[in-house]
């Protein structure tokens, strides 16, 4: 397929387009760079070991898309790009409606009229809100607790209201806590300012960019009284939209679909910390904060069905994901500006 991947430039975005090509797919990218840096292109064309045609805009802009999509015959779309710090969120919530509805708009339209059949979208386990159903599964009632995840529940509505009503068949990919980076560390997560995900956090920890590492409440009902997470390679991740667009292919039957990607195992915070100063052989010096306000306790995928209907289920062990982050970290310690 002829697959046009929106913010492919970006930590998950670039990881998927080298699986991508390896599957034997052609891939155009398109990416406005304002949260991505332009030094990943060549390094993901030596991984791909092929040029990769791409595009520096804003998907929003819709003349620019339409005229992308008049020449571009592309076969489906993935759509990565977007805004997803939901701290900043709250302070610019504006900024997050537009640009996540604004691209959804614009891509739909573009569409629509160029007959494009077929999309994979972005979406997050932030639209399960404030359950406490855990392992979450798709069938759970979808809500948010701040703008960025209402942003990811407006979009999965708008594309599936879409998808109903003849549009192109829709995938929605529900995420979990993408960690990790590609195994020759050339390319990973680069997260500008300071980190607001706790693995690029203990990384800069490591590295010694960052003094210390605080963790958010040691007093939650869970085993060591640190918050559990669902941390997933994003290698993994990767391969699931690969098996998710040729799900689509497979079964022109399905309209829309929602599929969780994540392992099924809740991680503490303190765990991570371990199997980073493992991993690494650096040690992870943090302090006990406050809880984060919105932080649930615990958070963990069903992936049973991804399992089931796209035969895709998660291979990477938590001591993998340390050392793919280390290798990347330890290589790039400014991350992609050094
Ligand atoms: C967060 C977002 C989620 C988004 C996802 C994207 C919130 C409430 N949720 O998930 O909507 O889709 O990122 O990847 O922000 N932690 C620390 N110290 C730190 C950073 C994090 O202790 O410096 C803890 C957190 O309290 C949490 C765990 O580490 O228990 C994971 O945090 P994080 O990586 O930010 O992911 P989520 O909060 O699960």
């Amino acid at each position: 397929m002829r697959v046009l991947v929106t913010g492919g430039a970006g930590y998950i975005g670039s990881h998927t387009v080298v699986q991508l090509i390896a599957a034997g797919h052609e891939v155009v990218i398109v990416d406005s760079f304002v949260n991505a840096s332009p030094s990943v292109l060549p390094r993901l064309e030596d991984l791909a070991g092929t040029s990769i045609e791409t595009h520096s805009f804003d998907v929003r802009d819709v003349d620019k898309t339409s005229a992308l999509f008049a020449e571009g015959r592309f076969d489906a779309v993935i759509h990565f790009a977007g805004l997803k710090a939901v701290g900043e969120s709250s302070e610019i919530p504006l900024e997050y409606y537009d640009n996540n509805l604004g691209t959804t708009f614009s891509l739909l339209r573009a569409m629509q009229r160029h007959e494009v059949g077929t999309l994979v979208f972005s979406s997050s386990a932030t639209v399960y809100g404030e359950t406490t159903t855990v392992p979450m599964h798709e069938d759970l009632p979808t809500s948010a607790t701040n703008p960025y995840g209402w942003t990811k529940v407006m979009q999965e509505q708008i594309l599936s209201d879409a998808a109903r009503a003849g549009g192109p068949q829709i995938a929605l990919l529900r995420y979990f806590n993408p960690v990790g980076a590609h195994v020759s560390g050339t390319i990973g997560e680069d997260p500008q300012g300071t980190p607001n995900n706790l693995m690029p956090f203990i990384a800069q920890v490591a590295v010694g960019r960052r003094a210390r590492l605080q963790v958010f409440g040691d007093d939650y009902p869970t085993p060591d009284g640190t918050a559990l997470r669902d941390y997933i390679h994003v290698e993994d991740l990767a391969a699931g939209h690969v098996a998710a667009l040729e799900h689509l292919g497979a079964h022109p039957e399905i309209d829309v679909r929602a599929w969780n990607l994540g392992t099924g195992q809740g991680s503490s915070v303190l765990e991570m910390v371990r199997a980073f100063e493992a991993a690494s052989g650096r040690p992870v010096p943090h302090d006990v904060a406050p809880r984060r306000r919105g932080d649930l306790a615990v958070c963990y995928a069903d992936p049973t069905r991804a399992e089931s209907e796209l035969g895709w289920r998660a291979q990477h062990t938590i001591e993998r994901m340390c050392a793919d982050t280390w290798r990347w970290q330890a290589a790039n310690p400014q991350g992609y500006n050094a």
